[in-house]
This record gives structure tokens, sequence and C-alpha cells, in this order.
């Protein structure tokens, strides 16, 4: 294999830019060409790349975003767009493809190997670290840094003020950064989409107890796919007057969505030196002949998980932890 090319697709996360440097320029070191494509599978369809060298993929390592750019394409999810990309991609002679993103660009590759028998591998690209076959996605950590910097800021005014706050992260199917924030942040209740066991009641209750026991602020985490919205969340605890709640101040509530702020920022040193070995890892994997699956770190172990494994199986989040955070915080 003497020419691959590499493209970032779908939401962007932090580290997408350490791990561009590291699968250019390994494969430069082993003699490969490069190309980049830009705008994700968008770009592959309408022809947009060109050739990476070593000096290219230079001061980017403590950039957050992609200097590839992203997109969603909806063309090609369809086999016209697949066969228009995979024209491009003869007519530039490229012999394998690495591709940085979450499910959706990882279902990309997968239909072009399978159609085309094209060689391609992916790197786990996204904040929400919900990706089979990775113990960690590049980009959740520095997410995850700053849902907590947040969290802690919000605490200072909420004690400040005796409020509770609705901190809602995001995550539409995952709630690792709802759970690892509020862990980590010492958030009194926790909503996420795949334990959706806490009612509106529950939240009151916690809330309630809070202020009784004397807490100055109270803080909920919730994700954005959660079962209860921070909306919803807000509207009712704002109906708890001070006699009822048993306070001796009438206390209020706000909801703060932290939304796109997650997805930027200079990369953890966590995210660059993971993005480093998986990049690294999947140009590797790629030239010995090993592709069609997803490149992650398991038990601090490079692999490499069959996209069929990867899709049939989604990522389980840790419920002890749950249960955990409920032990420590909420009684
Ligand atoms: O990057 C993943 C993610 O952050 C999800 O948690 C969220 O639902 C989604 O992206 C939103 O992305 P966009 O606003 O780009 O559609």
């Amino acid at each position: 294999m003497h020419r691959i090319a590499v493209l970032t697709s779908g939401g962007d996360s932090p580290g997408m830019n350490p791990a561009i440097r590291a699968v250019t320029r390994t494969a430069l070191h082993a003699g490969c060409e490069v190309f980049g494509v830009y705008r994700g599978y968008a770009g592959l369809i309408q022809n947009d790349m060109r050739r990476l060298e070593y000096k290219d993929v230079g001061g980017i390592i403590q950039r957050g975003g992609t200097m590839l750019l992203t997109a969603r394409s909806p063309e090609f999810m369809t086999p016209a767009g697949r066969e228009k990309a995979m024209e491009n991609l003869r007519w530039h002679g490229i012999e394998g493809l690495v591709v940085i993103g979450g499910d959706g660009s990882l279902r990309g590759a997968a239909a072009l190997t399978a159609e085309h028998g094209l060689p391609t591998i992916c790197l786990p690209g996204t904040i929400d670290n919900d990706m089979y076959g990775t113990d960690m996605s590049i980009g959740a950590d520095t997410a995850l840094n700053t849902v907590l910097e947040a969290i802690d800021k919000i605490k200072d005014t909420a004690s400040s003020h005796q409020r509770a706050f609705i901190i809602e992260t995001m995550g539409r199917h995952s709630g690792y950064l709802a759970l690892m924030g509020g862990l980590a942040g010492g958030a009194e209740a926790i909503l996420i989409p795949e334990i959706p066991d806490t009612t509106i009641e529950d939240v009151v209750e916690v809330i309630k107890r809070s202020f009784r026991k004397g807490k100055t602020n109270c803080v909920i985490v919730a994700a954005e796919g959660a079962h209860l919205n921070a909306q919803t969340i807000q509207d009712q605890i704002n109906q708890i007057d001070a006699e009822e709640s048993g306070f001796s101040f009438s206390f209020r509530t706000r909801a703060t969505i932290l939304g796109h702020i997650q997805r930027g920022g200079s990369p953890s040193a966590f995210d660059r030196t993971l993005a480093t070995r998986l990049g690294s890892g999947a140009v590797e994997f790629l030239l010995s002949g090993k592709n069609g699956g997803l490149v992650g770190m398991q038990s601090r172990k490079l692999t490499v998980t069959p996209y069929d494994e990867v899709l049939a199986n989604p990522k389980v989040l840790d419920a002890k932890l749950y249960e955990l955070s409920k032990i420590l915080d909420r009684y």
C-alpha cells in the first residue's frame, strides 16, 4: 500500500488533530503518500482532498477541532454517494482510508469496505465515549474536564445564592459525560439515558434534603438525552416554595446547558497521547493488511475490533459508578 487518505467525520472532538498528525507522519515515515480529505465524506464525494506533507500537520497537536474540517453527509449514506466517493479515491490511486469519527462515521467506512473492497480502518473520535471496542474515545477526557470545570464554577455561584442548579451535558444517547462529570464534581443527582430510574419526585426530594441538611448548593447533572430534561426539572423545582420545602429561605433554581463548549478546547494530555497512539497504530495495522475495524485502546493494549462487532454491541456504561454516585452524594 503506497497511498492512503485520512478524514474526520461527524461531530468533532478534541484530539482529532493529534490523530491526523500521527496518521500522516507514521505513514510518511513508512514511505507512503498521504492525502487529507476535507469535510469528511462530503469532501470525498466532492473530490476535496490534497497531499499532506510532514509540515502540513505541524503546530496542530495542541489545537481543538479538526484541521481537515468535518461534516455529516446524507449523500454518502446512499450507494450512489459512496460510488462517487470511490471514483475519486480510485482517481487518486488511494489504496487505504483512515476514518476518525463516531458510530456514523464507522458505518460509512464499513459500507465502503463491504461494497467496494477498499481497506479502511477507524479511530474512535467522539466526546460521547460511546463506542464499543475502546475504553476511551478521543476527546472524551478533554470534554469531561470541561464539564468538571463548569460544575466547579457553577457550585461557587450556587453556594453564594443558595441555589440548586441543573447542568446539562452533551450526550444524546450517552450518559458518559453526565455520569463521570457528576461523580467527579460531587453532584447530588445524575440523570442518564442508560438508567432512567430517577423520577422528578426523586429530584425534588434530593434538593429538599440537601437544603434541610444545611447544604448551600445542590447540583443535578443531566445528560442531553436523559428521560427528564433540564427545563422540566427547573420548572418543577421552581414550584417548591419555602414553606413547603421547610427552608428558612426561598430557593430558586437555574438550568445551565453546557452545549458545544464541550466539543472545543485544547486536547488534554490524555487525549493527545491516546490520539497519537491510535493514529500511529491505525497506519501500522492498515499497512500490515489488518483493516475493517476500529482501532482502540483496551486495558492499555492497542486492539482492532471488526466493524460488525463494534456495531452489534452497544458500549455498556458502568452501572456500579451510577450506584456509587447515589451512595456518595445523594444522602
Ligand atoms: O459529538 C457528539 C455529540 O456531542 C452528541 O452528544 C450530541 O447529541 C451531538 O454531538 C450534537 O451534535 P451537532 O450539534 O453537531 O448535531
